[in-house]
C-alpha cells in the first residue's frame, strides 16, 4: 500500500496513483483543512508545504509525492496554533470567512523560510493565492509582522493598502 509521510507521521493509503493529492489528504486521511478551490493550480486554496515549499496539490498525482517527502498540512504546522506566521495572523485578524486561509499561512511559511526578511515584490511574487474576501493587505502586513519578529499590535497600525484608488475631489 502507498505510504505518505504527512505531519510528522507515516500514513498509507489506497487511492489511484493519478489521484490529486489533495483528495487523498481531504478524503482518504480525513485532513479537510486543505481546501478545494479552482481545481486548476490559480487560487492556491490547496497548498500545503512539501519539503517546506508551498505546493498546489489539487493537479499533482500523489504517486509524484515519495515516501521520504515531508508533507505539512495546516493540521501539523504547530501542535497548538502557535506557530508565528499563525500568531500574526490571529494578531491582525486576517481571516474572514477563512476558506483560502489554510493555503494563505502555508504559502506565508513557505515564503518567509526562503526569505525571511521578504520585500514588497518578494510578497507579491510568492503571494499568488486568491482570497475572495480580500484579505491581502493584512496577510502583507501579517508577513511583515513576523519577518520583524515585532509586536503584532504596533504594526497592525501599519497596514498598508495597497491599490487603494484616492478619495474623488468636488
Ligand atoms: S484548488 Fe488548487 S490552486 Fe485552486
Ligand atoms: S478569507 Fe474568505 S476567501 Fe480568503
Amino acid at each position: 500500500m502507498p505510504t505518505l509521510h504527512v505531519n510528522g507521521k507515516i500514513v498509507t493509503h489506497d487511492a489511484d496513483p493519478d489521484t490529486p493529492l489533495l483528495w487523498v489528504l481531504r478524503d482518504h486521511l480525513n485532513l479537510t483543512g486543505t481546501k478545494y478551490g479552482c481545481g486548476v493550480a490559480q487560487c492556491g486554496a490547496c497548498t500545503v508545504l512539501v519539503d517546506g515549499v508551498a505546493t498546489r496539490t489539487c493537479v499533482l498525482p500523489v504517486s509524484s509525492v515519495g515516501a521520504a517527502q515531508k508533507i505539512t498540512t495546516i493540521e501539523g504546522l504547530s501542535p497548538d496554533g502557535q506557530h508565528p506566521v499563525q500568531k500574526a495572523w490571529v494578531a491582525l485578524d486576517v481571516p474572514q470567512c477563512g476558506f483560502c486561509q489554510s493555503g494563505m499561512i502555508l504559502a506565508a511559511v513557505s515564503l518567509l523560510k526562503q526569505k525571511p526578511k521578504p520585500t514588497d515584490a518578494d510578497i507579491d511574487t510568492a503571494m499568488t493565492n486568491i482570497c475572495r474576501c480580500g484579505t491581502y493587505n493584512r496577510v502583507r502586513a501579517a508577513i511583515k509582522v513576523v519577518a520583524q519578529g515585532g509586536d503584532p499590535k504596533v504594526a497592525s497600525l501599519n497596514i498598508e493598502h495597497r491599490g487603494a484608488t484616492a478619495p474623488r475631489q468636488g
